[in-house]
């Protein structure tokens, strides 16, 4: 890890008594006062819902810049990395921090193919599920049961157990997404091929049926690849933090990915590109396309509906990955010629956003899940598998957090304080 630099102290005057405060700034310059000592010196804690404020970690994984509209993984432009890279190889990075070598490359592959089978057990548990259950239910079901089928690997301590923990998930979890809609749809299951590469494989299980010859469509593994990518990691977003809170009980792996599983579902998390397509089919069917509607339903404060697909915590500026979700769903839908009368809409909500000063004056821009559940759409996938799929990809990047948590020399139990503003002491009467 890069050391941080030291900048000094700042000063906190606290009922009359001044602190100091060490000062720090990590590898791109982002400042931050170390408050550890605060309630021991102070008796004070920090107010910070939402944790707006609040660095949790000092990390070398993913780096952004909200102002600026920047993303990299492990210094990595993200652009750069979903022009170039395959999925695969972007997750070898944020796990292993460093890109691939050839043969590296192939030996992750060789053990994500190894791996990429459920065991029968696990698979029985399918047919517990209702149909209509909503897949990232079941996702996150099979997530944690992967620690009762391989207590083995909860050893961590072994490089090689973390090699097998983290490619059984990687490959499992794919592999138990597409059984998850093969169940929804009242299909058979198709079982996972050794001669087909990781995105493939997944659309080989999804789409390929006993009365169809399934040949993957380049251009959609190729669109596979690149919406992975960009799904891959966003430092301590929602889920991730969910997973190392988790994690820093010290429960196992699996139980913290699936308990990010959950987290991610949120609507006003990774839930987003969801609800993105069954906004814009409202807009259609209820509104008849009327988007100043819903432009004004969203300024109106008596109003909770907001706009979905737009705004972010962190961007204060257009998101880089809706930037090229933006470009990849023209193109791939040009590609396909398939013309689908929700991208223009989306378009045209969009420019609406855009020049409206309620969005402009609070920084609301497109956010990544604007535009991928359009893509998925046109590849095919089903719009209730859209926040499965922002999963599968996000996967990488829980488990690197996960790891690096794991190894961090301040890491301790995520237990954040309160301010207590409940009655004061009483007796029972
Ligand atoms: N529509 C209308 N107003 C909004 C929206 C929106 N989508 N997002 C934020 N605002 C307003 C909000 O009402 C507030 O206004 P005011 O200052 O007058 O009270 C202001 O903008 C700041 O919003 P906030 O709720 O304090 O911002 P936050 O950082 O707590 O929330 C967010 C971020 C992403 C939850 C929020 O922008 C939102 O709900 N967006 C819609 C859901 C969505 O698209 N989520 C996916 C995020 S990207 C995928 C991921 O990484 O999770």
């Amino acid at each position: 890890m890069l050391e941080t630099n030291n900048l000094g102290v700042a000063e906190l005057k606290v009922e009359g008594k001044t602190i100091e405060l060490p000062l720090f700034e990590g590898s791109e310059g982002e400042k931050a006062i170390d408050i550890r000592a605060l309630r021991k010196e102070t008796g004070c804690v920090t107010y910070d819902p939402g944790f707006v404020n609040t660095g949790c970690c000092k990390s070398e994984i993913t780096y952004i810049d909200g102002e600026k509209g920047i993303l990299r993984y492990r210094g990595y432009d993200i652009n750069d990395l979903a022009e170039k890279c395959e999925f695969v190889d972007v997750a070898y990075l944020l796990i292993h921090g460093v890109l691939p070598s050839k043969t590296q490359h192939e030996e992750f592959s060789t053990l994500l193919n190894t791996h990429s089978l459920l065991h029968e057990d696990m698979r029985h548990f399918f047919n517990s599920f209702p149909d209509h259950a909503h897949p990232m239910a079941t996702l996150s079901a099979m997530a944690v049961s992967l620690s009762s089928f391989y207590p083995e690997l909860e050893d961590t301590s072994k490089q090689e157990n973390i090699d097998y923990k983290v490619t059984r998930l990687l490959s499992k979890m794919r592999t138990a997404a597409a059984f998850s809609y093969k169940k929804s749809i009242g299909h058979p299951i198709v079982q996972p091929r050794h001669d087909l590469k990781y995105c493939e494989n997944f659309l080989n299980m999804m789409f390929s049926t006993p009365v169809n010859n399934y040949q993957v469509d380049p251009v959609v593994s190729k669109a596979l690849n690149k919406l992975l990518i960009l799904h891959a990691d966003h430092e301590q977003n929602c889920s991730a933090s969910v997973v190392k809170m988790v994690g820093s009980s010290d429960a196992n792996l699996y139980a913290s990915i699936s308990a990010g599983i959950c987290a991610l579902w949120g609507p006003l998390h990774g839930g987003a590109n969801q609800h993105v397509i069954e906004m814009l089919e409202k807009i259609i069917v209820e509104d008849g396309g009327n988007v100043k509607k819903v432009i004004e339903r969203a300024k109106d404060k008596n109003d909770s509906f907001r706009l979905m697909g737009v705004g972010h915590r962190v961007y204060k500026s257009y998101d880089p990955r809706a930037k090229v979700a933006k470009q990849m769903c023209k193109d791939v839908l040009a590609q396909l010629g398939v013309s689908d009368p929700l991208v223009d809409l989306a378009q045209e909500l969009e420019a609406a956003v855009l020049a409206d000063d309620y969005f402009q004056s609070r920084n609301l821009y497109p956010n990544i899940d604007f535009y991928t559940g359009l893509t998925y759409r046109a590849m095919g996938i089903p719009t209730d598998m859209f926040t499965v799929m922002f999963a599968i990809g996000r996967i990488p990047g829980w488990i690197s957090q996960w790891l690096e948590m794991k190894e961090d020399p301040h890491g301790r139990i995520g237990r954040p304080r309160q301010i207590y503003t409940g009655p004061t002491k009483r007796a029972v009467s």
